[in-house]
C-alpha cells in the first residue's frame, strides 16, 4: 500500500513540475557545520529534483541566535522567507504574530497525525493547525568521548558528575583537555541543563518548565551551579567564544576527551569519517541515563504570495515527512527520524540507543524538553536563564547562592 502511495505522489510531483507549478522556496536555517550542511543538502537536492528552486538563507551560529535576529528583521520588513528553522514554543510566538501558514491539507494527505509521536505533532501545531514540519528528534543529554584519550589517561567513562570530576583530573594530569567546550551562552546552557537533569526529571521539570521558585532557589540548584563552576577547571584556556563544532573536532583529533553536546555532534564525527563504537563512543551525560532531553528541529512555513511559491512550500513540507528524506537527513545530522516505525538498519549504535531511550523515556515520564534548545520555555525566559548561566560561568567571584538568587529573579522578571 505504502509503495503505491509514494509512487503516486512522485507522479503528481513530476506533473506539478512539468505543468509550471514549480516555484522557489527560500529557507532560513543555521545548519552550516560539516554534518549540518550535508544534512540540509539532502532537502535542497530533493526540492531541486522536484523541479523547484532552492534559495539558501543560511545564517551561521550554533543554537540559532543570529538566525533568529535576522529572521525578525526580515519579517518586520514584510519579507519573510518561505520557511525558517523555528522550534518549540517559538512556533507559538510566530503564530501569535500571524505570520505562519496552514499546512493541514499536506498533513492530512500524508497522515501526519498517524505517523508522528504526539509530543512532536503537538509542537508543530498552532491553534490546532499544522504550521511547521518536523525534520528530526535530537537527544541533547549526550556525552561524546574519545576512547584513546581515556585509555592513555587511565580514566573510565563517568556515570555521575562526582565521578566526572575524578576522571577529568586524571585526564588533565595526562596532558589532555578533559572537556571540549565552547564558551557561548547556548553551549554553557547545554552543559548546565545536563548537570541539572542529573538531579532527576522532576527537578528538571519543576525548574525549567514550571519555573517553580522553590526549586530554582533549592539546595539542589545551588549544587548544580557548584558542579557547573567546577567544569571551568577542565576546559582549555581557549574555550571562550569557540564554536561547538570546533569543540567536537578537539575530541575527534584526540586533543580532548569529552564533549557534552546534543547528537548534532555525531554529524561531525560522521562527516569526518569516524565510526561510533570504534573511533568515538557515546554515553548519556553523567547521571542522566534514564532521561532524554529532546530537541525537535522543524521548518515553520510563512505566508508567501504567489501560487508557485505556495506550491513549492507545500512540496517542501510534504517531502520532509517522507521516509526517504527522514532516513538520509538524519543519518547525516546525527539525530533520529521524527517519523514512527522507520527501519533502523542503516543507523549506528548511538542512534539505536537514542531511539530506544526516546520510547522508554516517553513511557516513564523522563522525556523532557531542552531548555537550552528552545523547547521548554519561550525566548524571553530562555534569554533570562542564558544570561545568568553564562555570566556565572565567566565570573569567578559570583557564588552559587548569588547565582540561584539571580536566576529566580531573572525568570520572574521575564514571565
Ligand atoms: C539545533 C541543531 C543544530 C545545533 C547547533 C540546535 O539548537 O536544534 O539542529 O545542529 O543547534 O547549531
Amino acid at each position: 500500500m505504502k509503495k503505491i502511495a509514494f509512487g503516486l505522489s512522485a507522479v503528481a510531483l513530476s506533473i506539478a513540475a512539468s505543468t509550471g507549478h514549480a516555484g522557489e522556496v527560500e529557507v532560513l536555517h543555521w545548519w552550516t557545520s560539516g554534518g549540518e550542511a550535508a544534512a540540509i543538502n539532502v532537502l535542497k537536492e530533493e526540492m531541486v529534483d522536484a523541479g523547484h528552486t532552492w534559495k539558501d538563507f543560511a545564517v551561521a551560529g550554533g543554537g540559532g541566535e543570529s538566525a533568529m535576529t535576522v529572521l525578525k528583521s526580515r519579517a518586520i520588513a514584510g519579507n519573510p522567507p518561505s520557511a525558517a528553522q523555528i522550534k518549540g514554543p517559538t512556533i507559538q510566538e510566530w503564530g501569535d504574530l500571524g505570520f505562519l501558514t496552514n499546512l493541514d491539507d499536506v498533513a492530512k494527505a500524508s497522515q501526519w497525525d498517524q505517523v508522528l509521536p504526539r509530543v512532536v505533532s503537538d509542537t508543530m501545531k498552532y491553534d490546532g493547525h499544522y504550521v511547521a514540519a518536523p525534520v528530526n528528534v535530537h537527544r541533547v543529554n549526550w556525552m561524546w568521548a574519545n576512547p584513546e584519550v581515556f585509555r592513555k589517561s587511565g580514566a573510565s567513562i563517568p556515570t555521575s558528575w562526582e565521578q566526572f570530576i575524578v576522571e577529568a583530573k586524571k585526564i588533565k594530569a595526562a596532558g589532555f583537555t578533559p572537556l571540549a567546550h565552547g564558551g557561548q551562552a547556548w553551549q554553557d546552557a547545554t552543559l548546565f541543563e545536563a548537570i541539572a537533569l542529573s538531579k532527576g526529571s522532576k527537578f528538571y521539570r519543576d525548574a525549567f518548565i514550571d519555573l517553580t521558585e522553590d526549586t530554582l532557589r533549592s539546595k539542589d540548584m545551588v549544587n548544580v551551579f557548584d558542579t557547573f563552576k567546577q567544569m571551568r577547571e577542565f576546559v582549555d584556556p581557549g574555550f571562550s567564544g569557540r564554536d561547538w563544532n570546533i569543540a567536537t573536532s578537539m575530541v575527534i583529533n584526540g586533543d580532548a576527551a569529552i564533549q557534552i553536546m546534543g547528537d548534532w555532534a555525531k554529524g561531525e564525527f560522521t562527516a569526518a569519517g569516524k565510526k561510533a563504537g570504534i573511533d568515538y563512543v557515546c554515553f548519556p551525560a553523567p547521571g542522566t541515563s534514564d532521561a532524554f532531553t529532546f530537541n525537535i528541529d522543524s521548518l515553520a512555513m510563512f505566508q508567501v504570495d504567489g501560487k508557485e511559491k505556495q506550491a513549492a512550500q507545500k512540496d517542501l513540507a510534504r517531502l520532509i515527512l517522507e521516509p526517504k528524506f527522514q532516513e538520509t537527513f538524519n543519518l547525516n545530522k546525527g539525530s533520529i527520524p521524527t517519523r514512527l516505525n522507520m527501519p533502523r538498519d542503516k543507523f549506528d549504535t548511538c542512534a539505536h540507543s537514542a531511539m530506544d531511550s526516546f520510547l522508554a523515556s516517553s513511557a516513564t515520564g523522563n522525556l523532557v524538553p531542552s531548555m537550552a534548545h528552545g523547547m521548554a520555555v519561550n525566548s524571553m525566559v530562555q534569554g533570562a536563564i542564558f544570561d545568568v548561566v553564562t555570566n556565572f560561568f565567566n565570573d569567578e567571584s559570583m557564588t552559587s547562592e548569588e547565582a540561584v538568587d539571580k536566576l529566580a529573579r531573572a525568570i520572574k522578571a521575564s514571565m
